[in-house]
């Protein structure tokens, strides 16, 4: 049983930053603007589930960035043509393809319509995912296999394509270093267990060591693969953790940087590291989530 000192009861507790202030004081958050530079001139991107949310943000920002753009979708397909005239109208290339990520056929079909439309590929990616939340003991297995089927099966086989591309073209020093990137879109959940969200955090935690271990067999032949872990970002996923203000403010107590995060800020992510300028950077996970990762309970506790 450990004792405690007896001088320990007056040692001045220690003051801890955040503790000080109602974080309604702390400096307001400033959204970066940042200027787009052409860092994907002349190369060809699929972004899976592009209609919407952390999807449509990438497509836009690699669209910006110079690269011409598949959309997918598989359903909602007003939203889909409505981000291909987003991008033609801002003088992009676009266009849009419905395939179901989970089946082989669609996405083999998604990969040729690319190929017939732009030549090759050299950026995937894997971003369409879903969440279909339940208590464990309530879980369905139709649940359970939606939610690892498009998330974790669907980045496989749409990987998988990519790779068989890849290889078969190789590098083309003119167009980029490496022969291809692709990049899968997780979550912090890749680390963060998730109570009610079992289906969804498992399918995170095995894209972490699904990229991983498709990075280190790839590497070889100059394919990149790696994750951006989103945290908190302002999305319908998850609009009933920020929509009214009570909400926001519980949400806040996870996120050291006192501010939900921009779909802007996973597109400019992406773009860094589709580019060049990322090309050391292999089977890594970067996490875009204001700190959510670094145990925020110990902002105040332990
Ligand atoms: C989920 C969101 C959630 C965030 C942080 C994401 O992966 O899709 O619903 O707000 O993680 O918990």
């Amino acid at each position: 049983m450990p004792t405690t000192p007896a001088q320990a009861a007056n040692r001045p507790k220690p003051k801890v930053p955040y503790m000080q202030n109602n974080f309604m004081d702390l400096p307001k958050p400033v959204v970066p603007r940042v200027e787009n530079r052409k860092l994907l001139k002349g190369q060809k991107a699929i972004v899976t589930g592009a209609s919407s949310g952390i999807g449509r943000s990438i497509a836009l920002a690699l669209g910006h960035a110079g690269a011409d753009i598949c959309i997918n979708y598989v359903a909602g397909e007003d939203k889909a043509k409505a981000m291909v005239d987003e991008l033609r109208g801002h003088g992009h290339t676009a266009f849009s393809f419905r395939a179901d990520v989970s089946n082989e056929n669609d996405v083999a079909k998604m990969f040729e319509a690319v190929r017939d439309e732009f030549g090759t590929v050299d950026i995937l990616i894997n971003n369409a995912g879903l969440q279909s939340d339940a208590s464990f003991d309530e879980m369905t297995l139709a649940q359970w296999n939606r939610v690892i089927g498009v998330n974790l099966t669907g980045q496989f086989l749409c990987a998988r394509e990519a790779v068989r591309e890849f290889k078969r073209r190789g590098v083309r020093p003119e167009i980029s270093c490496a022969a291809g990137k692709i990049i899968c879109v997780s979550s912090v959940h890749e680390v963060i267990p998730w109570a009610g969200h079992v289906n969804y955090a498992a399918s995170k935690g095995g894209v972490m060591l699904m990229m991983k271990s498709i990075a280190q067999e790839v590497a070889p032949y100059r394919i990149r693969v790696n994750s951006i872990a989103p945290g908190a970002i302002r999305t319908p996923i998850n609009m009933q953790a920020w929509d009214t203000p009570a909400h926001y403010r519980e949400l806040l107590k996870l996120i050291p940087y006192k501010r939900i995060g921009e779909p802007e800020e996973i597109g400019r992510a992406a773009v860094w590291l589709a580019s060049d300028e990322s090309d050391y950077v292999q089977g890594t996970t970067l996490f875009v989530d204001g700190g959510m990762t670094l145990y925020p309970g110990f902002e105040t506790g332990g």
